[in-house]
Formats: C-alpha cells, sequence, structure tokens
C-alpha cells in the first residue's frame, strides 16, 4: 500500500496520524478525499456497480439514489455508544463509560486489519463555514464510499479544509470502520457492517472519535452527532459556548423585523418540518426561513449577544411522514441530487415512505428488497428512512445561513413528545426557570435510535443522547452562560405539539400552523403579546393567538391544549425527582431550589 499523500498537505501531525491509523488499520489503498465533483461521480459510479446504490429514475429524481442497508444497522446505537473521560464521574450517568486504557486496548483490537481488502479515505470537513470563527475542523478516515458521499452532503467537506488547517491548527480525529475486512478473494456485501459489534467512541479530553461496526447515519457520518455535539459540547463547556440539538429558523414580520430562534426537539419530532414551516395564508407578508434543521453552535458575540451558526451543510432528514402537507419545503428539496437510505421504491423508480401520499401505491418493493402490496402488513420504508441532501436545495434557505459570523438569537424553544400534562406553549420566566423546566423535559421515545418506542423518557435539552459529559454540569453550564450574557440572554419557551385527546386524536394541528405559536413567541419579545401567569411561566391566553382561519379551534378546545393540571404535575414532579436524583452529585442548587419552589406551589 501507498501513502503518498499529497503535496498540499502540510501539516506533520495529521499526516503522522493518518499513518498510524493505516499500518493499524491495513487498508489495501489510501483515498485522498479533495471533495471535487468528478471525485463524488467516480464514487457514486463505484457504488451502483457494486449494487450499495441505486439510481432511481432521472425523470423522477435526477441523479438521485437510493442504499439499502443491513437489516441490524438502521439506527443510532446509543447501548453502544460511550465517552470515555478520564474520570467516570466526568461522563455522567447520561453517558456509557469505560476506562480510557481498556477501550483503547479494545479499539485496538478491533481496528487491526478492519480495513483489509478496502481502501480508506481520508476526509477533510469543516463543521460550519470555512474559516468562521465558530467553526472547527475534523477528519474523517473511513473505509466506506457512502460515507464519503453523504459527508460531501452533510458537511463542508474538500481540499480547501487544508488551506484553513495550515501546517499546525487543531483537527478533531475521527476514524470510522464498517467492521467487515475482506480476505482475499473474498467477495463484499452491498452494505457492510458488523452485525454482531459496534462501538462509538469519544475521547472528550483529547477530542477523538472512533466508530467501529456500523455504516448508518448518526453512527458513521462523524461530524454530524459525534462531533458537533459529543465533543462539541466538551469543547463549549471548557471554552464557553455551546454546542446544541437544536434547529434555527428566521422569522420576519411584514413590516420587515426580523428574529432568530434556536430550537431543541428530540429525534423524530418534526424539527425538519418546523425548521422549513410555511405559514398559513392568513400570514401573507410573514417569512419563516431555515439556517439548520439539527445543530447549533453558539458562541457570545462582542457585543455580548449569542450568535448561532449551523454547523452542517445539508439535512439527513427521516423520510417517513414527509409529505406536501407536512414539510413542503422538504418535498421541494427532494427532486434532485439526494441520497435516500432504507425508503422503498415504486415500480417506476421512484422512492415513497409512509405519509408521503394519502394513496399508497398498489406495489412497491420494500427497503429489505421484497415485493411490498399495502396488504403486506408491514412498512414499506423504515420507520428511520433517511434523505442526505444540501442545504442549499432548501427553498426556504436564510439568506445568512453560511454566514461566518453567525445569527444573533432571541428565543430558545424546548419542545418534547409528550400526550398530556405539558401545555401547547408557556414562556419561562427567568433564564433559571426555563434551563429547569429544558432540564427536566420528558419525551415519547421515536425510531431514530434503537431501542422501545413510545416510552416517555427524559431528556433534556434534547441532549440525552448527545451530551458528551455530565448532565449536572451541563445544567450549570447553561446557568453560567445565562449570566455570562446578562440582559441579552434569550427568552425561554417551552412547547408540546404532541398532546391528545380522550380518543387518542393529536389535538394540535402542528406544522404551518406552529406559526400562530410562533408569533406569540416573537411578539412576547417584542414585549408585544399578552400572556397569563401560571404555574409555570408566562402563558397565552385563548385570545392571544392569532385565530384566523383556524375556526375549530374554539377557546374549549384550547383550553384542553393548555390544561396544567395540578395533580397530573405532582405526578409529574415525582419523575423530576427520579430523574434529578441520578444527577444529585452535580445538580446546580438553582435547579434543586427551583424544583422545591414548584413544590410548594403545587403543596408537595
Ligand atoms: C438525528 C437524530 O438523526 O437526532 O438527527 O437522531
Ligand atoms: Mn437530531
Amino acid at each position: 500500500m501507498q501513502f503518498a499523500p499529497p503535496a498540499y498537505i502540510k501539516h506533520q501531525a495529521l499526516l503522522k496520524w493518518v499513518a498510524d491509523i493505516a499500518a493499524l488499520t491495513k487498508p489495501n489503498a489510501i483515498h485522498w478525499v479533495d471533495g471535487s465533483a468528478e471525485e463524488n461521480e467516480m464514487l457514486l459510479a463505484q457504488m451502483e456497480a457494486a449494487g450499495t446504490l441505486k439510481k432511481l429514475n432521472p425523470a423522477k429524481r435526477r441523479n438521485s439514489y437510493a442504499a439499502f442497508s443491513d437489516p441490524s444497522d438502521v439506527a443510532r446505537v446509543e447501548d453502544r455508544t460511550y465517552v470515555c473521560s478520564k474520570e467516570k464521574a466526568d461522563s455522567g450517568p447520561n453517558n456509557n463509560w469505560m476506562a480510557p486504557a481498556e477501550m483503547r486496548t479494545t479499539l485496538n483490537g478491533l481496528f487491526d486489519g478492519c480495513m483489509r481488502g478496502r481502501t480508506m479515505y481520508v476526509i477533510p470537513f469543516s463543521m460550519g463555514p470555512l474559516g468562521s470563527p465558530i467553526a472547527h475542523i475534523g477528519i474523517e478516515i473511513t473505509d466506506s464510499a457512502y460515507v464519503v458521499a453523504s459527508m460531501r452532503i452533510m458537511t463542508r467537506m474538500g481540499r480547501a479544509v487544508y488551506d484553513v488547517l495550515g501546517s499546525d491548527r487543531p483537527f478533531v480525529p475521527a476514524v470510522h470502520s464498517v467492521g467487515m475486512p475482506l480476505a482475499d478473494g473474498q467477495v463484499d456485501v452491498a452494505w457492510p457492517c458488523n452485525k454482531d459489534t459496534k462501538y462509538i467512541v469519544h475521547f472528550p479530553e483529547t477530542r477523538e472519535i472512533w466508530s467501529y461496526g456500523s455504516g448508518y447515519g448518526g453512527n458513521a457520518l462523524l461530524g454530524k452527532k459525534c462531533f458537533a455535539l459529543r465533543i462539541a459540547s466538551t469543547m463549549g463547556r471548557d471554552q464557553g459556548w455551546l454546542a446544541e440539538h437544536m434547529l434555527i429558523l428566521g422569522v420576519e414580520n411584514p413590516a420587515g423585523k426580523k428574529h432568530y430562534v434556536a430550537a431543541a426537539f428530540p429525534s423524530a419530532c418534526g424539527k425538519t418540518n418546523f425548521a422549513m414551516l410555511i405559514p398559513p395564508k392568513t400570514y401573507a407578508g410573514w417569512k419563516v426561513t431555515t439556517v439548520g434543521d439539527d445543530i447549533a453552535w453558539i458562541k457570545p458575540g462582542a457585543d455580548g449577544k449569542l450568535y448561532a451558526i449551523n454547523p452542517e451543510n445539508g439535512y439527513f432528514g427521516v423520510a417517513p411522514g414527509t409529505s406536501v402537507k407536512s414539510n413542503p419545503n422538504a418535498m421541494a428539496m427532494l427532486h434532485e441530487n439526494v441520497i435516500f437510505t432504507n425508503v422503498a421504491l415504486t415500480d417506476d423508480g421512484d422512492v415513497w415512505w409512509e405519509g408521503m401520499s394519502k394513496e399508497v401505491p398498489a406495489h412497491l418493493t420494500d427497503w429489505q428488497g421484497k415485493d411490498w402490496t399495502p396488504a403486506s402488513g408491514t412498512k414499506a420504508a423504515h420507520p428511520n428512512a433517511r434523505f442526505t441532501v444540501s442545504a442549499t436545495q432548501c427553498p426556504s434557505l436564510d439568506a445568512a445561513w453560511d454566514d461566518p459570523a453567525g445569527v444573533p438569537i432571541s428565543a430558545f424553544i424546548f419542545g418534547g413528545r409528550r400526550s398530556s400534562t405539558v401545555p401547547l406553549v408557556f414562556e419561562a420566566k427567568t433564564w433559571e426557570d426555563g434551563v429547569y423546566m429544558a432540564a427536566t423535559m420528558g419525551s415519547e421515545t421515536t425510531a431514530a435510535a434503537v431501542g422501545a418506542t413510545g416510552q416517555t423518557r427524559r431528556d433534556p435539552f434534547a441532549m440525552l443522547p448527545f451530551c458528551g459529559y455530565h448532565m449536572g454540569d451541563y445544567f450549570q453550564h447553561w446557568l453560567s452562560m445565562g449570566e455570562k450574557v446578562k440582559q441579552h440572554a434569550p427568552r425561554i419557551f417551552c412547547v408540546n405539539w404532541f398532546r391528545v385527546d380522550e380518543d387518542g386524536k393529536f389535538i394540535w394541528p402542528g406544522f404551518g400552523d406552529n406559526m400562530r405559536v410562533l408569533e406569540w413567541m416573537v411578539g412576547r419579545v417584542n414585549g408585544q403579546a399578552a400572556a397569563n401567569e401560571t404555574l409555570l411561566g408566562w402563558a397565552p391566553n385563548y385570545a392571544d393567538l392569532n385565530w384566523t382561519d383556524m375556526a375549530e379551534m374554539d377557546s374549549a378546545l384550547f383550553d384542553k391544549l393548555m390544561t396544567l393540571d395540578a395533580e397530573t404535575w405532582r405526578q409529574e414532579l415525582v419523575l423530576h425527582d427520579e430523574w434529578l436524583a441520578k444527577l444529585a452529585d452535580r445538580l446546580p442548587a438553582a435547579l434543586a431550589a427551583k424544583r422545591a419552589r414548584l413544590g410548594k406551589a403545587l403543596a408537595v
């Protein structure tokens, strides 16, 4: 195997690291990824020939492909995800931990020769606009061409990254292998992975990522959850900024006044839909624009305000449920240059997934390659099927989405999936109150991660699977950031789009109508919207929201959405206590005090 790095790479530590990984993993060849269009075409053609990608009918989806994963490799694997800080206590009860030396021994064993028979790709990428003071650089080494093609969409990837890196700037080293070496003459499979052994490992002190055995999404595209959340949250703690599981959107009123808000929802709770919201007709003259749909990096600017960038360059969105009704902007951006994974195929070479259209096709090929009809009784697309598409194809893309300076944040929104208990919307009275509500947020689980669905789990700040250190320290970091930005601290709101009625039907229509709630929140920021004081904070009265063209939402139904039942909240506090007890060793006193105040108000 020839090492031969391109002459334009001047970073000796990087070259040494790549040489060390090659010596360990023993690939057949090294490919230094430059990010060019020709390189991308070559890789796509190679994957098509290998059966990893299926080209879709160009008349339906130009230059687009479908990939189908192994059935054992369909989602993030939280139980195989580790944060190996030096001290176990620093990783917190929210992370799996193993002593770094022990984990390194395990990884050295697994990675020894794991790329035999394969090409090792070296991918330079920037999370955030190249050279932005909020951005950071990573290098991913992988033996998966699917990862290279996906990283080209999801990050700013390619040769220009080496110019920013120069000879000595820091980068996050990230090593990925599908964990399936090929013996001499062994024929590859369409989706190589390791069915038995998976490890997604972070070393926060040395800012390293090692991922083994999975080729899917957040397990393999290491810029996303591993770097932009787990490692970056630790960098943020140490350097005074925030790395959050948040979408960023802009909302502009007809007078041209614009605000940016950042919103945290657990996985598969409609973040992409909210980020690309199209307001109802009655909002003529209003504009909602998209900066990001999943992750926000937020740093204090020279003026004391918080500025956010979307560190990503594309969307890795959940396909099922995406339709012209739920997200017309997403549907419009999926016509060309898309990589779909685990969707179903129509007989004329297009894609389909549950919820895409009212009419269900009479025949499909399901995500496992089997014939499918509506009578099959199975899902045609996997519930965690995804699309991977460049941000630049989004019709609602914000003009400042690529601005290295970021956008100023006026409000944070936190929302879980709760069929009861939590009202449609309220505003925390103080930063501390908001941090408490986000810290105790619960959500019913979905298919974005392997495991049971439909159970309520605490998912503080929607960061439970993504915080790279002890959650108690993370809460303290949020409290400290509030103190740092003082009067510039954004308002904090909580929402719940998912409340159901006695028949289990959603009461709130969601999607575009979330604009009505957004308008109220922006009105609060501007000091223009009225509110009523409740147990949890400031809440709108029926008359405080715009109900034009929504006659079905009378005040009785609105009351159901906003009900704050004392007994239900006494029970909810028991669940808060169970959760907070897990963090007791590092729970900030301010949050314990807020819990005590809530208890007093509810007489428990
Ligand atoms: C995602 C997730 O893929 O949160 O964005 O799981
Ligand atoms: Mn996410």
